[in-house]
């Protein structure tokens, strides 16, 4: 027997290793080539070193128009910087969201000389007749984000959305968000249900451990470092995992608007680029 409102694994997905910024080495989980398919995100990057010479560099001023982005900070000390006067310092658990809209230049730079320094940077799409809007900035301490332990022991801390009566730190009514930062308990093996409707489109990422997408008897086995890209079906995603297994799930209305990109502009039509650049270039984007 199994469940049909469950959601089962479509196909599994590797990140590429890759540098950004100075020469900031990282893992690019979801690409361009994914853009359709997991619409609203258009990108997703995990970064990860003890190596300061993978990090150091850091990301100096770059500018961005179109979207919003948001970090967060496993291990480490990385200080923001914007063009719209915000300053803010990322550190262990904390979440930056940034709303880039019509434009903003910032740098994104460690603020530590050695030891660890991990995390996540993930592009969402804002809708078109949001993509000109004023940039937006919030800085979320860890001790804010929103958590809570089910039953089981699973640890769920809610960056955007809503899971299980948790209000998350951040709404979007046009993507309607979801994003989550699971850990599984040490011991046994622990599941955890996230209500989803069938038309978002929803990933999860295992960065540490691995875990099991269940749909009544049939499980699908997801490994440490890979994504799992849901499929379009059922009312809910049940997860299970134990030995400590982390993982982010994703989940978010699909915007169905076309999607222009070029480096760190994200628009709808090949002209809004050109009218990117051109403002970018003449100073007219900060
Ligand atoms: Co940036």
């Amino acid at each position: 027997m199994t469940n049909p409102s469950a959601r089962r694994l479509e196909r599994l997905v590797r990140g590429q290793a890759t540098s950004d910024g100075a020469g900031v080495k990282l893992t690019r989980i979801v690409a361009n080539e994914l853009h359709q398919r997991l619409d609203p995100f258009l990108m997703l990057d995990a970064f990860g070193s003890d190596k300061a010479g993978d990090y150091i560099a850091g990301f100096p001023d770059h500018p961005h128009r179109g979207f919003e982005t948001v970090t967060y900070m496993l291990h480490g000390r990385m200080r923001h910087r914007d063009s719209a006067g915000n300053e803010g310092l990322l550190k262990n658990g904390d979440v930056q969201w940034m709303t880039a809209g019509r434009g903003v230049i910032h740098s994104e730079m460690p603020e530590q000389e050695e030891g660890l320094m991990s995390g996540f940077q993930l592009w969402l799409n804002l809708p078109a007749k949001d993509k000109m809007c004023p940039p937006w900035y919030r800085d979320i301490p860890s001790g804010q984000v929103p958590e809570f332990t089910t039953e089981q022991g699973v640890t769920v801390r809610v960056i955007a959305g809503h899971s299980q009566g948790t209000d998350g730190s951040v709404q979007r009514d046009a993507t309607q968000v979801l994003y989550l930062d699971l850990h599984f308990p040490e011991g046994a093996s622990a599941h955890f249900d996230q209500a989803l409707p069938s038309q978002h489109n929803a990933m999860v990422y295992v960065y540490q451990g691995s875990m099991d997408v269940v749909c009544g008897e049939d499980t699908a086995a997801v490994p440490a470092q890979h994504l799992a890209i849901l499929r379009n079906e059922g009312d809910h995603v049940r997860l299970s995992a134990g030995q400590g297994t982390r993982a982010l799930l994703l989940a978010g209305q699909p915007l169905r608007e076309p999607i222009v990109q070029y480096g760190p502009f994200v628009m709808n039509t090949k002209e809004q680029i050109i009218a990117a650049m051109d403002d970018y270039r003449a100073g007219r984007l900060a």
